[in-house]
């Protein structure tokens, strides 16, 4: 009976699945000693805080199904958490590491052991610090990759290779915070600057290739405040996920991450044998002002096994700062990998329909907690919302806890589910006094509640009010569909039916473009509290924050558990971990 023979394998198949994910599943530890140490990207000694000594971190290696372990032990003189950017954090949201949503700060001295489990994805991601700017030298790469050693959706690479960008200002950490934010002095592939700058000529990205052989680049942007474009000179690369998400092929010869966005793509050693320059440079979305490092090109180099000094050295011609149609070509064409590991088709009804506008705004300098902030003259200062509220972190208790235990006073769950007035957002101008208070946001603690299992759909449009350019909105706990991408005001009628149900690409951070929109929908089954915010970390202390509650489901199983009984408390000085923010000087 051939439908017998088929049931049977079938359940021979799950068994053997069911068992795999058992004997494979392994619990893998880290231990971060954080602390301050010395390095010298260009030419002064700087005092940093790092994990393990090292810039990047350390590398985290995981199968899918495995249970990470990370043992915090902070001996740097900052109040810190770690966040693991991008992972789902199931059942685990006291695990997020989120500064004043999830928990409060590991201050120094104290130590704190994160533990959960990563299912459901592959891929690279990222850890990093989530308190102020210190993630500017506390980041590093977590590797996923699949379960009992199974093979990648694609062609087996003969070496894997990790690209870490990152953005680097020469002075004090805690100087970057001050305003107005100093220019930063050098973008890293690795921890080097490259031949771009003074005291690093020789002190370069290497990637030793064999002609013919394919390799697995794993690139991160953990830059704090820029989006990068990156180039291999006479090569095309191949993405095949991003975010840690598994995409249908796409090639080509540049390549463009935000803030937080991470890719997997395929090189090929398909050129003669010679030395061709690696570079990043940036993508300012907008003539924003924002000032760039000097050199704005960072330098790596791909050397063929073979190739003499002699061998010529070629340079990849890279696409001006303001390109912002190579940056959109390349974000926007990406489409998901239907049917491959983890895909789940994109769920067609919506329960709960979101419009939220975003961008920056202004505040007058009277606020009790930020007068000091104000320059010397300056009335007003930067200010940053999404629907016009401008988010505010609890001081004394994370948001997490005041809703486990249910202590009122901590926020509001009024995060409406629009702004409060229709205007041209793309093209702002106040054309009367309502139109004038957009320029105004409130600063609140407001969050927006969730039902479990909820399918939710945002237009996020990006708004003109001070100035426009692309905002990185990362989303924790979950990877949504990106729906669609545009420029103008979002209109239902006319960009809804164009709106990739089929294929899109997934993400846990995405670029909405400078004067336009995306739109994006996730399924909220996960129990728990979930930022969404903007990744240049200059608009954190902004407040381009908001935050879902995600109530519990049914059962034990689908609840929020209660906090692990060593979760850091809060009994530091809430001033001092607030950042300053800048008058209106747009440069950083
Ligand atoms: Cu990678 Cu809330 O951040
Ligand atoms: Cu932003």
């Amino acid at each position: 009976m051939p439908r017998l023979r088929h049931y049977l394998a079938a359940q021979a198949f799950f068994v053997f699945l069911l068992f795999s994910s058992i004997a494979s599943a392994a619990i893998v530890e880290h231990v971060f000693h954080v602390k301050n140490v010395l390095v010298k990207p260009l030419c002064k000694d700087q005092m940093i805080p790092a994990v393990n000594g090292s810039l990047p971190g350390p590398t985290i290696n995981v199968r899918e199904g495995d249970t990470l372990v990370v043992n915090v032990i902070n001996n740097s003189t900052y109040n810190i958490t770690i966040h693991w950017h991008g992972v789902f954090q199931r059942k685990s949201s006291w695990m997020d590491g989120a500064d004043m949503i999830t928990q409060c700060a590991i201050q120094p001295s104290n130590n704190f052991t994160y533990r959960f489990e990563i299912t459901g994805q592959e891929g690279t991601l990222l850890w990093h610090a989530h308190t102020t700017n210190l993630r500017a030298t506390l980041h590093g790469a977590l590797i996923i990759r699949p379960r009992s050693g199974g093979p990648y959706p694609f062609l087996k690479p003969y070496k894997e290779v990790l690209l870490i960008f990152e953005q680097w200002w020469d002075m004090d950490v805690g100087l970057i915070a001050t305003r107005p934010a100093p220019v930063s002095d050098a973008y890293l592939i690795n921890g080097l600057a490259g031949d771009s700058y003074p005291c690093s000529k020789n002190r370069m990205f290497n990637l030793k290739v064999i002609q013919g052989k394919t390799y697995l680049l794993r690139i991160i942007n953990a830059a704090l405040n820029k989006h990068l474009f990156f180039k291999i000179a006479n090569h095309n690369v191949t993405v095949v996920a991003v975010d840690a998400v598994y995409t249908t092929p796409y090639v080509s010869d540049v390549m463009m991450l935000t803030p937080g966005q991470t890719i997997d793509a395929l090189l090929t050693a398909d050129q003669p044998i010679g030395s061709y320059f690696m570079s990043i440079s940036p993508y300012n979305s907008a003539n924003q002002g924002s000032s760039v490092p000097p050199n704005t090109t960072t330098r790596g180099l791909v050397i063929y096994a073979g190739a003499t000094s002699a061998s010529p050295v070629v340079t990849p011609s890279m696409p001006g700062m303001d390109d912002e149609s190579t940056a959109h070509r390349f974000s926007s064409n990406i489409t998901g990998l239907v049917g491959g590991p983890h895909w789940t088709p994109v769920p067609r009804h919506v329960d709960e329909k979101m419009f939220m506008t975003i961008g920056l705004g202004l505040e007058l300098c009277l606020h009790p907690d930020n007068t000091k902030h104000c320059l010397v003259g300056g009335e007003q200062q930067l200010s940053g919302s999404l629907n016009n509220y401008s988010f505010v972190l609890p001081k004394t208790i994370s948001l997490q806890e005041a809703h486990f235990y249910n202590v009122t006073g901590v926020y509001t769950s009024d995060f409406p589910n629009e702004p409060p007035l229709k205007f041209d957002y793309a093209n702002f101008r106040a054309h009367n006094d309502s139109e004038g208070k957009m320029m105004y946001p409130e600063r609140k603690t407001s969050v927006k509640t969730l039902r479990f299992n909820s399918t939710v759909e945002i237009v996020l449009q990006n708004t003109k009010i001070v100035t426009s350019e692309s905002h990185p909105m990362h989303l924790h706990g979950f990877n949504f569909y990106v729906l669609g991408y545009g420029f103008g005001n979002y209109d239902p009628i006319r960009d809804e039916r164009k709106l990739n149900l089929v294929n899109p690409q997934m993400h846990n951070t995405v670029g909405v473009p400078s004067g336009g929109w995306v739109v994006l929908r996730f399924i909220a089954d996960n129990p728990g509290t979930w930022m969404f915010h903007c990744h240049m970390d200059v608009h954190l202390p902004f407040g381009m924050i908001m935050a879902f509650i995600v109530q519990n489901g049914p059962t034990p199983e689908t609840s929020l558990p209660p906090p692990p009984s060593n979760l850091p408390q809060c009994t530091r000085d809430p001033t001092l971990s607030e950042s300053p923010k800048t008058s209106v000087d747009l440069s950083y």
